[in-house]
């Protein structure tokens, strides 16, 4: 800063690439979602070793005109940290090796968070954000509405292409639970029974019970949903909605759902659990099981609080929730009628909170 406090002309190019870094974030996602649509993971994976970028080329079956694009497009992915380059043994060549994140995109393997990504670059979940500015301006609910004319959960039901790429990504992103599953004795070995309300095709419910097969577990959803599911001994399917009736169980569990909804909406559901727990008094040691975001942890990576922030406004973009802190919680259990609660920060981005009566 020069000392009439006008920035210098460095600072003023430096400010210039910050908003060009910014305004090209969608160039980011829109490259990941192509090296998931063409496989560059899987076809990486499969080779076993470091693969140049000829064998890429002749891997993904493309002509070789295209290769000087997918060494512009592995350029940046190697850059971003999706892969990564290194010497073939006993050869002097470069080749492409996957870094942790890319390991996470295998269609062969759990967890895979392909799905999530292709649901993230699809048009039905980018045009919203096209909107957020007439939004502002008019009078729907949300952006998704403004763009697609319908609220997100009815849009869905209509149209069964997008219900199935949405279902999808939520199983994929619920796939991640099975790297600590074992590790929630505690948490589940207790209890005898389980709903997870808006389990969406029932992947959580699934790997809880793998880990814990004496619970009895029921996945509530909308019939859209759970449609054509088949229960199994100690798994049920419920096609219905939270806001009317949850089924009774020592436990409730909501996975990635408060956060789709206002504070009104979840001190709602939150009644419908109490009723669904019981009482303590009762002799039941009923609770309620969330796993959603707690914004402003002090022990947060910078990295995952821009996750957050950008899931915040996500919230907004597609349906009228929002993230929440520690206190922004706590009012919501009170005003449901909730005692206490208990926070175990077990989920990277997701923090598992108990809430008991
Ligand atoms: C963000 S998804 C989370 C799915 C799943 N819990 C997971 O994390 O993979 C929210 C889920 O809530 C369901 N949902 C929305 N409104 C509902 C309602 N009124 N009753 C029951 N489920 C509902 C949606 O169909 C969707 O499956």
């Amino acid at each position: 800063m020069e000392a009439d406090g006008v920035p210098t002309a460095s600072e003023m190019f430096r400010a210039q690439a910050h908003i060009y870094k910014h305004a090209f974030n969608f160039a980011n996602s829109m490259v990941l979602g192509c090296a998931i649509q063409l496989g560059i993971p899987d076809i990486i994976h499969s080779n076993k070793q470091p693969m140049t970028l000829s064998e890429l080329v002749s891997g993904l079956k493309l002509p070789p005109a295209k290769s000087n694009g997918i060494h512009r497009l592995m350029r940046l992915l190697v850059y971003s940290g999706f892969f990564a380059t290194t010497k073939k043994l006993d050869e002097n060549q470069e080749g492409y090796v996957l870094t942790p994140s890319s390991k996470l995109l295998l269609r062969s393997e759990i967890p895979n968070l392909s799905p999530f990504v292709r649901v993230l670059v699809d048009p039905v979940m980018v045009n919203p954000w096209q909107s957020l500015g007439d939004w502002f301006l008019g009078n729907e609910s949300t952006p998704f509405e403004t763009a697609h004319g319908a609220p997100m959960w009815e849009f869905c039901d209509q149209n069964p292409r997008f219900n199935n790429v949405f279902n999808e990504a939520m199983a994929s992103d619920s796939q991640m639970i099975s790297l600590v599953v074992k590790d929630c004795k505690e948490i589940f070995e207790e209890m005898d029974s389980l709903v997870d309300v808006g389990g969406g095709t029932g992947i959580i419910a699934k790997t809880i019970l793998a880990a814990f097969p004496h619970l009895k577990c029921t996945v509530l959803d909308l019939p859209h949903v759970v449609a054509n599911l088949p229960d199994t001994e100690n798994l049920k399917y419920v096609g219905g909605d939270m806001f009317q009736s949850i089924p009774p169980a020592d436990a409730i569990l909501f996975k990635h759902v408060m956060h789709n909804w206002s504070d009104e909406d979840c001190v709602k559901m939150l009644k419908r659990c109490r009723e669904a727990i019981g009482d303590k008094n009762e002799g039941r040691k009923g609770k309620v099981l969330i796993i959603d975001m707690l914004l402003d942890r002090e022990e947060e990576e910078a990295d995952m609080t821009e996750v957050k922030l950008t899931f915040d406004v996500l919230m907004m973009v597609l349906v009228t929730g929002k993230q929440r802190t520690e206190k922004e919680w706590e009012k919501l259990f009170l005003e449901a009628g909730f005692i206490s609660y208990k926070i175990t920060p077990a989920f990277g981005l997701r923090s598992l909170i108990e809430v008991f009566p």
